[in-house]
This record gives structure tokens, sequence and C-alpha cells, in this order.
């Protein structure tokens, strides 16, 4: 067989595509997108099916080791989640030295990159028990992270995991509860979280998995790598989407606006696009948009219905962009971000949370990719080139003579 990384490797030509369009950076047998037929597969497994039947933590199993657990297999590494859940008592003064009305993705980058302080060990990546640990690490304690974050922004105390709990309600708990008060999660939220977890798990060489492969080739520590793809994720382009969703559906406010709209997006002289459309890989639908769609019906019903009209607005955009020419033409669909943060906003999750939430989801697919690369006997460091367009060589000239 032919070795595809020795025939290209030091060829001296390059390849120029910006937005790496057609550039494959690695093999991975992790996530497989048809963006033509809609398919999402988590190691063979539909991404949809497995919303619909498992569980995120199944999920991160799967992703993590290649196949479903077992029964004992699923007891100890759900286990060794819950035994991870809490942060170390000096972590928390992090939080303190932000101003309270910082972005909680500020916070949440910030702080996985703190943990690379605390946990050395992990550096050792070379021992399968270190990058086990690594892995779990970071899968507990990024929602205790996120929901910090958030109670330090509203200045409420931490709430401590509360580690009889699955994973999505424990996550609830530590965003809504007080203390000294009873707080019972409510299965439905904890249900559509979990499903929202799932779909986000994982997405194969998204720009911020891209990101963590770039900076993790380095050799630098897991953590570090880990935040480096928490910043990527904020952008509006990427995770940031959810966010901008949402208040672009409470601008628009009501469906006698789409139309309006819809006619700012098509001006190629706005800049404006409609946020939560369009995706580079998938050109027919995003399957994780459609179960999401479904599930914001179900949700809203247990919450006494679409009480400010949010869904309503976002079916209307949905049909109108989707028989228009310029939409169409260019193969622009509702993406994972359209509805989210319809379902997140009815569970009680405030706006600046939305992006967390996908960090949440997506940390999984981090590891599981850092692992994959770090594993890769042929790994090397991630270092494009460029086409050079500055100035030619020329002569220093002294500051009195310029
Ligand atoms: N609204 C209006 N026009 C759009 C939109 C949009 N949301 N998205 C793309 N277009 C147009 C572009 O203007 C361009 O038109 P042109 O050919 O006339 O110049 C054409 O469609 C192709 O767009 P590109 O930006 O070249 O597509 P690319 O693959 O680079 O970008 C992206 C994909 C970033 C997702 C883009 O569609 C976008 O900005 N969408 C809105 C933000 C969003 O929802 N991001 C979340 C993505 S999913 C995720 O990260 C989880």
């Amino acid at each position: 067989a032919v070795d595809v990384r020795k025939l290209y490797a030091n060829t001296g030509g390059f390849t120029f595509d910006p937005g790496f369009t057609s550039t494959c950076s690695c093999e991975s047998a992790i996530t497989f997108i048809d963006g033509e037929k809609g398919q999402l597969l988590y190691r063979g497994y539909r991404a949809d099916e497995l919303a619909q039947k498992s569980n995120y933590m199944e999920v991160c199993y799967l992703l993590l080791n290649g196949e479903l657990p077992t029964q004992s297999e699923y007891e100890e590494f759900t286990d060794a989640i819950r035994m991870h859940t809490m942060l170390n008592e000096s972590l928390k003064r992090f939080f303190t030295g932000f101003h309270y009305d910082a972005h909680p993705m500020a916070m949440l980058s910030s702080i996985v990159s703190g943990l690379s302080a605390f946990y050395h060990d992990t550096t050792n990546t070379a021992d399968p028990e270190h990058r086990k640990i690594f892995a779990r690490r970071m899968i507990a304690k990024i929602p205790t992270i996120a929901a910090a974050a958030y109670k330090y922004s509203i200045g409420q105390p931490m709430i401590y995991p509360k580690n009889e709990l699955d994973y999505s309600s424990n996550f609830l708990r530590m965003m809504f509860a007080v203390p000294a008060e009873e707080y019972e999660v409510d299965p439905v939220a904890a249900e559509a979280l979990d499903v929202l977890l799932i779909l986000h798990a994982d997405h194969e060489q998204n720009a911020s998995t891209s990101t963590v492969r770039l900076a993790g080739s380095t050799g630098c520590n897991p953590y570090a790598a880990i935040s480096s793809g928490i910043a990527a994720l904020w952008g509006p382009a990427h995770g940031g989407a959810n966010e901008a969703v949402l208040k672009q559906l409470s601008a628009i406010g009501d469906v006698s606006n789409v139309d309006k709209f819809i006619a700012k997006a098509k001006d190629k002289n706005d800049p404006f696009r409609l946020m939560g459309f369009g995706h580079r890989v998938y050109k027919n639908f995003d399957p994780r948009a459609t179960v999401i769609r479904e599930h914001c019906h179900k949700v809203l019903k247990a919450y006494g219905g679409d009480t400010d009209g949010m869904l309503e607005l976002a079916m209307k955009l949905e049909e109108i962009a989707l028989k228009d020419e310029y939409f169409v033409e260019r193969k622009l669909y509702p993406n994972v971000d359209f509805y989210s943060g319809i379902i997140y906003k009815a569970i009680g999750i405030p706006t600046n949370m939305f992006t967390p939430m996908f960090a949440i989801g997506r940390t999984v697919g981090w590891v599981a990719h850092y692992l994959e690369m770090i594993s890769d006997p042929g790994m090397r460091i991630g270092r494009p080139r460029q086409i050079y367009t500055g100035a030619t060589e020329r002569p220093y000239t002294d500051i009195a003579g310029r």
C-alpha cells in the first residue's frame, strides 16, 4: 500500500487552500460526515439514532474507545467521571479574578487552561493510564467549571456536584440550585440536555477540533490544547452561532419582519448573515438540526408552549429561506445551532451560556481527537505554509533617515 504521508511529505510544492475547504489534515476513525446525504456517524453509529436511544455518557465512551460499553464498562466509566467532577479548591480563586460581567466562555477557556497548572502528570502523554485520567478529568470537570462561571456571573456561590445524579442532571443542579434550598432537577430538561450534548459531541475536523489538534501537535499540556479549542469555538461563525441565533430571533421579533431580514441576508452590500444557516460540510440538511427541531416541540409542550413565539418565528424563517432562490442556490440550511437555543432558553439556560453548553458537549470530541492524534506514531507538528505577499528584501534605514 502507498503511504500517502510519505508520498506528499516534503515534495517542495504547496497547495493554496484558504479556509482549508479541500485539505485533509489527518486520518481519523472517530466521526464520519457525508455532507451531501446529511449523514453523521460516530464510530459508525448514526448520531440521530444515538440521540434517540443512547445517553451522553455512553456516547462519550464510544467516541473515546471506539465501541459501545458493556454494562460493567459503562459502570466503571460513569463512576470514574463522577469521581472527577470536583475542582481543586484553589482553582475556585481563579473565578474571583474575573470582572462580574465576563463572558462565561472567557472564564471557561482560562480556567481549563488553568487546569494545566494543577495536572502536570498528564503531560506524560505516552502513558495510557495518564491519557485515560486526562480524558475523564476533562469530561467530568467541564460542567462544574461552566456552572461555576455562571454562578459567579450572577453573584451566587458555586454549587458543588452531587454525584448520585446523572451527568446532565448534575449540571442543571449546579446551574440552578441555591445553597440550603431543595432543588429537584426536571427530567424533561435533563433529557433534552442529554440529547443536545450527544448531538454536539463530535464533528470531525471543525475549527475548534483542528485548533486542539494543531496546539496539541506541539506537545503542549493537553488541558492547554483543550483551552485553545474552547477559544476557537467561541466565534459566531462556529459555536458562538447558537447565542447569535437567539439574539437575532429576538431582533426579528415578529413573523411580519421575516421578509425584511431575509432581504438583508441576501444583500451582498450588507455583511448581515442569517445566523444558524449554512455549513461548510452539510449541503442538503444538517441531521442534528432535524433532531433538535423535533425536540423543540417536545420541550416547549412540557413548558407550556411557545410562549415567546421563538419557535414559530424560527420555523417561519426556515420555511421562507428554504424556498428562496438565494438560499437554495447556495445550499444554505439550518444548522445545529438554529434550534438549540430555543431549547436552552426553555429550560432556563441564559443566552450567554449557550456556547459554554456547546463546549461541554464537544469536550469529548476534542479529547478523542487529541488522544487519537498523539497515539499516531506518524504524528508531526502541524505547520501550514503560506504565500508571501510582502516586501522583497530591502536594506535597513536608520531611524533618522526614514
Ligand atoms: N446567511 C446569508 N448568506 C450566507 C450565509 C448565511 N448564514 N452563509 C453563507 N452565506 C452565503 C455567503 O455569503 C456566500 O455567498 P456568495 O457565494 O454569494 O459569496 C455563500 O453563501 C457561501 O458562504 P461561505 O461563507 O463561503 O461558506 P463557508 O463554508 O465558508 O461558511 C459558515 C460556512 C461559516 C457556517 C457560514 O454559512 C455562516 O457564516 N453561517 C452563519 C453562522 C453559523 O450559523 N455558524 C454555525 C456553523 S455550524 C457550527 O459551527 C456548529
